[in-house]
């Protein structure tokens, strides 16, 4: 271990992140009822200008009077560049700050804008002797906020997330894609011309790296990286493989931009009962093993060691947050 040690944010179940526009008063209602782990209620992109003041009224309700017991709630603000965003901050935690969970800020760029957020929201909680601090989720959707990321990861104690924005962050990026989320026919490999042999094409996943990056800044930080929407609702099998790709990668959780994608989310980033059979297998071996004065040995075959103890701990551990809710 480095000397330096990063405090972890609070632990919270994170594997769905339903979406739910704040313009819609009805799925707002739903979403409260409904099982996602956390509910982000949109002032940003879902709701159209001529709605933003309504809809952050709506927002205001819907914290204070649903029931949101058993999940956690977010309000997505409108960026730093909009004439909307302080008064999304100001109403928002100044009329219902003692039940909201986080802000979700979207297309951070600099650790600035996290710190400039960081003041007002804790100017207000002060002015209305709030106990509990509000958590920042952070969306990364922009090239300037992925450039920057592990200074934004790092800019407040108050962060918890990062989430990894695919579609503004194509627009930024000028990615010649029009897809929210998932792959690209246009994204992939050739194999080599070899005589005999029939060449293929393989695709890609042309958002490996920005996910990749993400799961590092945040990790690094303690920080849950989660992912963003996937476009398609129609297409659950679409859904799954994006998801299996970043739970590979180490991310908490998914976007539900749709209900049906909720009960998805929770299932794919739970680990599966083979997946934790096994790491409780490899943390008794290798129990067994130190009590044997042994640092490594074989399990069906395979080398494990102290590092696999840490890797299995990962999947128990989360196991039993989940059993815990
Ligand atoms: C989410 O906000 C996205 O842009 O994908
Ligand atoms: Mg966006």
């Amino acid at each position: 271990m480095s000397f330096t040690i990063k405090d972890q944010a609070p632990a919270r179940l994170n594997r769905s992140e339903l979406a739910v526009p704040g313009s819609n008063p009805k799925f707002l209602q739903k979403a409260a009822a409904g099982p996602a782990d956390v509910v982000f209620l949109d002032l940003e992109d879902a709701v159209a200008p001529s709605d933003k003041e309504q809809a952050r009224k709506n927002v205001i309700e819907a914290v204070n009077d649903l029931d949101w017991t058993g999940k956690a709630i977010s309000v997505r603000i409108n960026g730093l560049d909009t004439h909307y965003m302080y008064k999304d901050v100001v109403d928002v935690i100044e009329q219902a700050g003692d039940k909201l969970d986080m802000i979700m800020i979207p297309k951070v760029g600099t650790a600035a804008d996290v710190y400039a957020l960081d003041m007002l929201v804790s100017q207000i909680e002060q002015a209305k002797g709030y106990k509990k601090k509000i958590g920042f989720e952070l969306i990364i959707e922009t090239a300037l906020g992925m450039a920057n990321i592990h200074e934004i990861a790092s800019a407040s104690p108050r962060n918890e997330s990062l989430h990894f924005g695919v579609a503004d962050y194509a627009a930024s990026t000028k990615a010649r894609t029009t897809n929210i989320g998932g792959p690209n026919a246009d994204y992939g490999v050739l194999t080599d011309d070899i005589e005999g042999e029939a060449r293929e094409y393989h695709w890609g996943d042309m958002w490996h790296y920005a996910i990749a990056r993400m799961v590092v800044a945040a990790r690094a930080n303690g920080l849950r990286p989660v992912d963003g929407p996937f476009g398609d609702i129609g297409d659950a099998d679409g859904y799954k493989a994006q998801a299996m790709r970043a739970a590979v990668l180490g991310c908490e959780g998914k976007w539900a931009i749709h209900p049906t994608q909720i009960d998805q989310a929770n299932e794919l980033f739970s680990p599966s009962e083979a997946e934790v059979t096994k790491a409780k297998r490899i943390i008794e071996a290798m129990e067994q093993a130190q009590k044997e004065g042994k640092g490594a040995v074989t399990l069906d075959g395979r080398l494990i060691d102290i590092a696999s103890i840490k890797q299995a701990e990962v999947i128990v551990t989360k196991a039993e947050s989940i059993v815990a809710g």
